[in-house]
C-alpha cells in the first residue's frame, strides 16, 4: 500500500447519512449492534430462528475443540427446504425468485412454486445417479437457472457441491475435482459470454483425462447454447433435460445436522494448491439470511435484487443462491458481460426489471466509469435504493461515482468487506443507521467482532494501521480446509494467537471506522479476481522453454492489478530472445500457454525475459523489488539480496523504467 493512498484515506472528509425515509423503515436499527455486543450468542441464537429447523437447536457455539467450530451443533434442517419449500407452503409459491436474463436476450421468470419441482427434479436425478449424502459434485457451469438449481438439488440430498468458476482451464478443474474427490460433474454444453457461444464441455472431457479424476462416474449436461458438436461418452454423459425432466417434481427433502458439509469452495493461496474452504449448513445459512436481510434492507414483497457477481465465486453463492433464497427474494440472474451488445446493458437490465438492490464490484464500477457518465443516464435507474460493492477496497472516487451516477445522489452504498473463508459479510455500514465514508467498510455487523493489530497482536489505536483480525468465531466461519486441518491452523490462526488472521492490512481511522487496505501477501487481484502468484509461476515454468518465472501483480488502473511475470529462459530460447521478433512470438506463445493452463484471467499483461530474478541468500524471491521495478519506484533494500547487481539487469529491461 503505497503512502500516496493512505494520505487519501486520511484526507477522506465526505459524509453521507442514512435517507430519512429508509432509516424510518429500515429491517435493522441501531439497537442490533447494543444486543449483540450485551449478548452475542444469544443474538446469533434469536437470527438462527429465522430459519425453519426440523429439529430446533438448543446449542449455539461450541468452542471446546478451538478453532473448529460448531454452530448449532444438536440443530438439523434441509438448506433446500429453507430456499425453497417453505415460502411455497407460506403461500408465495407465485413470487417470481429469479428473473433470468441470458446474454442474447432469452428470459425466462422462475417463480417459488416451479423452482420447488426442478429443485426436486434435479435431486431425484441426482439420486439416480447414485448421488447420496456426503458424496461431493463438481458444478461447472454458466451463469443460467440450472446452476443454481443444482446447487439446491445438491444441497436438498446433503452432497456438497464443489462449484469451479466457468472460467477456469480444464487443468483448474481437474486439480479441484481430484482434491474434493467428485464422483459427478454438473456442467453445460457452454454459455454465452461477449456476444458468443462459448464451450464447456470439452474442459470437462479434457479434465476428466487427468490423472485423479477417476472416480467421476457421470457428467451431467445441460443443452444451453445447442450450438456445440459435442463430444459424448456414452455411459458417463448424461444430458440434463433427458435426465431430469422425467423424473418427479415431488421430493420429500430429508434434514441433515447444522454442521453436516454444504459446500467446499477453492480459493487460490500464495503458496501451494487451492485451499478447498469447508462450510457447512446451520450457521452458514444462519450468517448469509440475516446479513442479506440487514445489509441490504431486504423487503421481499418488494424489492428486486440483483448481484451481478459469477455463482462460482463466494458472493455467488452467499449472495445469489443462499442469501437471496433463505429470504424469498426476487432476484435477477444475468448471464452475460456488462458490455453486451451494449456498454449500457446492466443499466438496462436495472430499468426493465425495476431493480431495487444491486451488489457488485469495484472493477465493475470502475469499467462503466470509463465507459462514461452518459451511458447510465440514459436508463431510468430510480428503482434503486441501496447499492453495495464488494470484493477489494473501493476507491473514494469510484464510491462516489456510484453514488452518484446510480445511485441518483441519495442512494446508501455498503462496501462489504468478507471472504470466501468467512462465508458471509463481516463488515458493513447498515443502510439505514451508518453514516457512510466513501471508501470504508466501517465496522463489524452487529453479533461480529472484528479489530486492527500491530505485528505484536496489540490493538492499534484510532488512527493507526496493521492486520485485520477476526476475534469471536462467526456461525458462517470456514470450518476447515478440506482434508488439511494443519493448513487450516497455519494460515489462519497461528499469526495471532486466538485471533482469525484475515491477511489484509487495514486501518482505523480517528472515528474508529476501518479502512481495508489490500491484501498483505502475495495474492493478485486482477479485475475483481484473486490469482495466486505461485500459480502463474508454476504455469511459466511448465512451459518447456522456461527455467524459472516470478510473477508480481503491478498497479494497473483498469483491473487493480495486471499481472506481470519475470522469466528465466532456458539456454536456447534465451539465444532466440535477442532477436526482437523471435523474443515477442515467445512472449506471446508464454501468455497462450498460462491462459490455457490457468485460464484466461490469470493471463500476464507483461511477460519480461530477464538473465536472473533477486533472490535472499537463503533462495527466496523478492518479490517486493520486483513490484518496485514493474510500478517505476525506486527500489527498496535490496541489501539481503544475493547479487544487488540484478536488479541492474532487470531495470534496463524494462522500457517504462529506463
Ligand atoms: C478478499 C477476499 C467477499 C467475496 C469476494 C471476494 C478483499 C473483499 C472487500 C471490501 C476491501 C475487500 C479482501 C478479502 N475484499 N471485500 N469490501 N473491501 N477488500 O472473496 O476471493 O475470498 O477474497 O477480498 O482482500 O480478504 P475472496
Amino acid at each position: 500500500m503505497s503512502n500516496e493512498s493512505l494520505a487519501n484515506l486520511l484526507k477522506e472528509e465526505r459524509r453521507f447519512p442514512p435517507p430519512a425515509d429508509l432509516a424510518a423503515h429500515a429491517n435493522v436499527t441501531a439497537a442490533a449492534y447494543e444486543q449483540a455486543a450485551g449478548d452475542r450468542l444469544g443474538f446469533w441464537a434469536e437470527q438462527a430462528a429465522r430459519l425453519s429447523w426440523e429439529t430446533t437447536p438448543t446449542q449455539t457455539l461450541d468452542w471446546s475443540n478451538a478453532p473448529f467450530a460448531k454452530w448449532f451443533a444438536d440443530g438439523k434442517l434441509n438448506v433446500a427446504y429453507n430456499c425453497v419449500d417453505r415460502h411455497v407452503e407460506n403461500g408465495l409459491g407465485d413470487r417470481v425468485a429469479i428473473h433470468f436474463e441470458g446474454e442474447p436476450g432469452d428470459t425466462r421468470a422462475i417463480t417459488y412454486a416451479e423452482l420447488q419441482r426442478k429443485v426436486s427434479k434435479a435431486a431425484h436425478a441426482l439420486i439416480e445417479l447414485g448421488v447420496r449424502a456426503g458424496d461431493r459434485v463438481a458444478i461447472y457451469m454458466p451463469m443460467i437457472p440450472e446452476t443454481v438449481i443444482a446447487m439446491l438439488a445438491c444441497a436438498r440430498l446433503g452432497a456438497p457441491h464443489s462449484v469451479v468458476f466457468g472460467g477456469f482451464s480444464a487443468d483448474a478443474l481437474a486439480t479441484r475435482i481430484n482434491d474434493a474427490d467428485a464422483r459427478v460433474v454438473i456442467t453445460a454444453d457452454g454459455g454465452y459470454r461477449r456476444g458468443k457461444a462459448s464451450a464447456l464441455k470439452p474442459a470437462v472431457d479434457e479434465a476428466l483425462t487427468r490423472p485423479g479424476t477417476e472416480n467421476v462416474r457421470s457428467v451431467l449436461v445441460v443443452r444451453r447454447t445447442g450450438q456445440e458438436d459435442i463430444a459424448w461418452q456414452d455411459g458417463r454423459d448424461v444430458w440434463w433435460h433427458e435426465i431430469v425432466e422425467r423424473q418427479s417434481d415431488r421430493h420429500t427433502p430429508e434434514a441433515f445436522d447444522a454442521e453436516h458439509p454444504l459446500f467446499i469452495l477453492y480459493t487460490s493461496g500464495t503458496t501451494g494448491k487451492p485451499k478447498g474452504i469447508l462450510h457447512t449448513t446451520g450457521g452458514y445459512l444462519t450468517q448469509v439470511s440475516y446479513t442479506h436481510h440487514a445489509v441490504f434492507d431486504l423487503k421481499p414483497e418488494t424489492d428486486v435484487y440483483w448481484c451481478t457477481a459469477d455463482v462460482g465465486w463466494v458472493t455467488g453463492h452467499s449472495y445469489i443462491t443462499y442469501g437471496p433464497l433463505s429470504n424469498g427474494a426476487t432476484q435477477v440472474l444475468y448471464e452475460g458481460t456488462p458490455d453486451t451488445p451494449h456498454q449500457g446493458r446492466w443499466w438496462e437490465i436495472v430499468q426493465k426489471y425495476g431493480v431495487t438492490i444491486l451488489y457488485t464490484a469495484p472493477t465493475a464500477i470502475r469499467a462503466c466509469m470509463k465507459w462514461g457518465d452518459d451511458i447510465p443516464a440514459k436508463f431510468d435507474l430510480s428503482s434503486l435504493r441501496v447499492l453495495g460493492s464488494v470484493g477489494e477496497p473501493i476507491n473514494p472516487e469510484a464510491w462516489m461515482w456510484y453514488r452518484k451516477h446510480i445511485g441518483a445522489d441519495a442512494t446508501p452504498i455498503v462496501d462489504t468487506w468478507w471472504q470466501t473463508e468467512t462465508g458471509a459479510m463481516m463488515l458493513s455500514p447498515l443502510p439505514g443507521v451508518t453514516e457512510t465514508k466513501p471508501g470504508s467498510a466501517q465496522r463489524a455487523l452487529p453479533g461480529i467482532s472484528a479489530t486492527v493489530v500491530d505485528d505484536e497482536a496489540n490493538e492499534v489505536p484510532n488512527g493507526g494501521g496493521g492486520y485485520l483480525v477476526l476475534t469471536e468465531p462467526w456461525p458462517a466461519m470456514l470450518r476447515t480446509i478440506w482434508g488439511d486441518d494443519q493448513r487450516y491452523l497455519d494460515t489462519y490462526w497461528s499469526r495471532f494467537e486466538g485471533k482469525y488472521f484475515a491477511g489484509d492490512g487495514a486501518k482505523k481511522d480517528d472515528d474508529g471506522d476501518i479502512w481495508l487496505l489490500g491484501r498483505v501477501d502475495d495474492v493478485m487481484l486482477v479485475s475483481g479476481h484473486n490469482i495466486s502468484t505461485t500459480e502463474v509461476e508454476s504455469a511459466l515454468v511448465s512451459h518447456p522453454k522456461v527455467a524459472e518465472a516470478a510473477v508480481v501483480g503491478a498497479a494497473d488502473p483498469q483491473t487493480t492489478q495486471a499481472i506481470c511475470a519475470f522469466v528465466i529462459l532456458r539456454g536456447g530460447a534465451a539465444a532466440e530472445t535477442s532477436d526482437a521478433d523471435a523474443g515477442s512470438g515467445l512472449v506471446e506463445e508464454l501468455r497462450a500457454h498460462v491462459s490455457q493452463q490457468l485460464g484466461p484471467i490469470a493471463k500476464p499483461k507483461r511477460i519480461l525475459p530477464v538473465a536472473e530474478l533477486p533472490k535472499t541468500r537463503s533462495g527466496k524471491i523478492m518479490r517486493r523489488l520486483l513490484r518496485d521495478v514493474a510500478e517505476n519506484r525506486d527500489l527498496g533494500d535490496v541489501t539481503t539480496l544475493t547479487d544487488s547487481s540484478v536488479m541492474d539487469l532487470i531495470q534496463a529491461k524494462l522500457p517504462s523504467a529506463a
